[in-house]
């Protein structure tokens, strides 16, 4: 039998993406989360470890956050000999600091938002007032994807320069701050396999990153997700992969970075074209568990290519199943800020999954703990579960994972109405009110 996958991470994408190389591999997760071991139909195991990635015994390594990844995680895999999908700290850096990757996207001629880079506030509010609104501030550091403030009041926005600026806000990584002009459009989320020279795209996300309904109150990790996205098609896939993902490759490559692992493309389809948000340099959090589920290929076999600089021509456009999945984010009273732990979470059979089945849906865990093998499991995070469905269409999928979260609702639980139906799935620009 071969040697296991090891994917690095806690939460529901690293649930996700274990049962997804599961229907090849056996898969070990480190740390992992109470509600990731099982026994797949096929008969690979998954299994939990608190041994540090680099003491478990696997034949590919998949790192899911960003935290490992800016800390040199597969830089130190790498330099044991092994298979990882994940960049360097040098490539990392992309999401590690927003300025370096505006700075990258400039120089890659990759259509984005206009911006600037400050480390002063008086620097930072001048630029602020030249530009029109909406308006846009974002710590260069990590934030948990809580950093970014969008609002249509210059006088919040002045505001949250200082905060962010004197270290109050977010302390070192808010020091230096990204000023954008705040783009509209409804919004896409791109996850491309890239082995240092090659990209393949996955099927296209969209991601609800605001808490609340319609897209109001502050920014989230993201809250729900679905996929694939009536508005972008293939054709629109290959043009943004053209325009916006090989060009910021040959710029890394220019500078000798070999970047094997995923870029994830946050793009705002906006009235004068697409355009990038942001680069990530892992898979989406709630996008994974809705892309995955609905992938045909072998994922083991796909990121053992990316892994090892082969990605080939047959590999070009993964299968996807037409059926679409939407995942729903089950999240702890209190997220994004202070979230409240400890609430036995109802409905869940010894397995973590549904103890009244819904035909298509998977509950993904990520803030789960569990006093003992076999106590119930109780919230321990911001971001509980994501609650995800598969279906022969969009009203299918979204019926299915619905009828899930509401088995599963504790109280004080919070979760958006809104995923996938409505506006969310033409989407429209959230420009209003929250913050970080
Ligand atoms: P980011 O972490 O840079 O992707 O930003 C998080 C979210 O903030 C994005 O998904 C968008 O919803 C919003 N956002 C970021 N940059 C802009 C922008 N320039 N204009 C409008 N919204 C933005
Ligand atoms: N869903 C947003 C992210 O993973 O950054």
């Amino acid at each position: 039998m071969s040697a296991p996958v090891c994917v690095v991470g806690a939460g529901g994408r690293e649930h996700a993406l274990a049962l997804a190389l599961a229907r090849s591999s056996d898969v070990v997760v480190t740390p992992g989360n109470p509600g990731m071991p099982a026994t797949t139909a096929e008969g690979h195991r998954i299994s939990v470890t608190a041994a540090p990635a680099d003491e478990v015994d696997a034949g590919l390594f998949v790192i899911g956050p960003e935290g490992p990844l800016v800390d040199g995680l597969a830089d130190r895999l790498r330099a044991k000999g092994h298979l990882v999908v994940g960049p360097g700290a040098d490539g990392a850096r992309l999401e590690g600091s927003k300025a370096f990757m505006k700075e990258l996207l400039s120089e890659a001629g990759v259509p984005t938002a206009r911006f600037g880079v400050f480390d002063r506030a008086d620097d930072a509010l001048a630029f602020l007032r030249s530009l029109p609104g909406p308006w846009v501030v974002k710590t260069d550091g990590l934030a948990a994807g809580k950093g970014v403030l969008v609002t249509d009041s210059l006088a919040q926005a002045e505001a949250d320069v200082v905060a962010k600026l004197s270290g109050s806000a977010f302390g070192p990584a808010g020091r230096r701050v990204v000023v954008e002009e705040g783009l509209t459009g409804p919004e896409c989320s791109l996850l491309v396999l890239c082995d240092g020279r090659r990209v393949v795209p996955l099927a296209p996300a969209r991601d609800a990153k605001r808490l609340g309904d319609g897209d109001t109150g502050p920014n989230t990790g993201g809250m729900g997700a679905f996929s694939p996205v009536p508005d972008v098609d293939d054709d629109l896939v290959d043009d943004l992969v053209v325009r916006s993902v090989e060009p910021l490759v040959g710029v890394l490559r220019a500078r000798g970075i070999d970047y094997r692992g995923i870029l994830y493309a946050g793009l705002m389809l906006t009235p004068d074209g697409p355009k990038v948000l942001e680069f990530n340099v892992r898979f989406g959090d709630p996008e994974t568990q809705a892309v995955l589920p609905r992938l045909g290929s072998d994922l083991v076999e796909l990121l053992t290519a990316a892994a090892a600089g082969r990605l080939s021509d047959e590999a070009a456009r993964p299968a996807f199943t037409a059926g679409p999945a939407v995942s729903v984010v089950l999240a702890a009273a209190g997220y994004p800020h202070q979230a409240t732990t400890g609430e036995v979470i109802p409905g869940l059979d010894p397995g973590g999954q549904l103890a009244d089945p819904v035909p298509g849906v998977v509950v993904h865990h990520a803030g789960t703990r569990r006093d003992g093998p076999s106590g119930p499991f109780r919230v321990a995070g911001g971001r509980v579960l994501a609650v995800t469905a598969v279906g022969t269409d969009l009203g299918e999928a979204r019926t299915r994972a619905y009828r899930g979260v509401e088995a599963l609702v504790w109280d004080g639980a919070q979760y958006r109405r809104d995923i996938a139906g409505g506006d969310r799935v033409v989407g429209v620009a959230p420009v209003e009110g929250g913050g970080a």
